[in-house]
């Protein structure tokens, strides 16, 4: 203070003074937090409504109207240095815990090969692991459509009954509905959104996409209302096949099921159709292949008969091509499909399906 200063009256002298020690007292309480949370605890406590810096505040009232001015300006400033300091140390608590977040979630990817475990699991050869059956044979099966000539496409799990459904030829109360066992999802309204029950919907998104010509294959899992058992699981997966163009003929269907099954399960074996029921087919059919596991000879998996039934085909139905706007005068087209899972479990001859789901490495680690 210079000697022309006026005096300063007490209250001024007081709250000045006080000012200065609640500066240095918050500083002091700002920089002991620990962490982040308690940094908050101490800013309340130093700069909230009910701080003791607010209560000088209210004492401000008591001064003469130069000495209001000048000792506001004063909090003012002491109340910008606190909250610049705790600002800052909030700055640096938040990156340090965001640092170390990132620290606790990574993942170490070669855990499994480096830690304990990895030598043993690598002398018995199954550190490393590898593609699921299912996969391995939808792998197969679509490299062996898409050597033919086809294309591979997919659709959504959760499907519309417009799809699952009325568009393959089955309006609301067909019988032919009951050949599948759905699941329907909680929407409104209800019964309208299912989890597929077949890949034929994908027939349906397919031919409404693109224009024919089309080959093309869909792989993909599908769902049904079914307790698991040796041959079922309520989630399991089917190919679907579909060939639009013009003059496409049962003949070309029969020869594309024949080539298949040479292509894939090897020289010397075969396919024969024979009749059967599908609504978005007519007309249709169910194949069979020779056993893969005796050859044709007959065995307990093909019950001596020398034939394995795989699944459905036939005709593209002139309803389905009305639904999706082809016309059914210029064009005509065939459908296949079958369950990828059923067809893995013939071909390594697993007896219980169910052992898919397992996760047990040592039957896993067969394949
Ligand atoms: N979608 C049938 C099923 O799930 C299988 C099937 C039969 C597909 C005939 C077809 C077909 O494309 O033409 O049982």
């Amino acid at each position: 203070m210079t000697d022309h200063a006026p005096p300063s009256s007490p209250d001024r002298t007081s709250i000045a003074e006080a000012v200065v020690s609640i500066e240095s007292d918050g500083l002091a309480r700002l920089e002991s937090a620990p962490r982040l949370a308690t940094l908050r605890e101490i800013e309340r406590d130093v700069l909230g409504k009910r701080s003791e810096l607010a209560r000088l505040h209210t004492r401000l009232g008591q001064l003469p109207s130069d000495e209001r001015r000048e000792v506001g300006a004063l909090i003012n400033a002491a109340r910008d240095r606190l909250q610049s300091r705790a600002d800052a140390l909030a700055a640096s608590f938040e990156s340090q815990e965001r640092r170390s977040r990132i620290e606790a979630e990574r993942l170490d990817l070669t855990e499994f090969m480096s830690g304990p475990l990895a030598a043993p699991l690598d002398a018995i050869g199954r550190g490393r692991g590898h593609l699921n059956l299912v996969t391995e044979t939808r792998t197969r099966l679509e490299d062996t459509f898409v050597a033919m000539g086809f294309a591979v496409a997919e659709g959504p799990e959760a499907e519309t009954d417009w799809y699952n459904f009325e568009a393959l030829n089955m309006p609301p109360a067909h019988p032919a509905r009951g050949m599948w066992d759905t699941l329907y999802l909680r929407l409104d309204p209800p019964g309208t959104v299912l989890l597929r029950t077949h890949t034929s919907p994908v027939q349906i998104r397919l031919m409404e996409s693109q224009k024919p010509p089309i080959y093309a294959v869909m792989p993909g899992r599908c769902y049904r209302r079914d307790t698991p058992d040796a041959r079922h699981l309520p989630v399991f997966h089917q190919i679907e096949g579909l060939v639009v163009d013009r003059g496409i003929t049962f003949g070309n269907l029969a020869g594309t099921i024949e080539a298949f099954t040479t292509s894939f399960f090897g020289p010397g074996m075969h396919s024969r159709l024979r009749p059967s029921y599908f609504p978005f087919t007519e007309p249709s059919a169910e194949f069979e292949v020779t056993c893969p596991i005796c050859a044709g000879a007959g065995c307990r998996t093909c019950s001596g008969s020398g034939w394995i039934e795989l699944g459905g085909c036939g005709m593209v139905d002139p309803n389905v091509f009305a639904a999706v706007g082809i016309d059914s005068e210029t064009y005509s087209g065939f459908a296949f499909g079958f369950g990828i899972d059923r067809l893995a479990q013939v071909l390594v001859g697993l007896p219980d399906m169910r052992a898919l789901l397992d996760n047990d490495v040592r039957f896993l680690a067969q394949f």
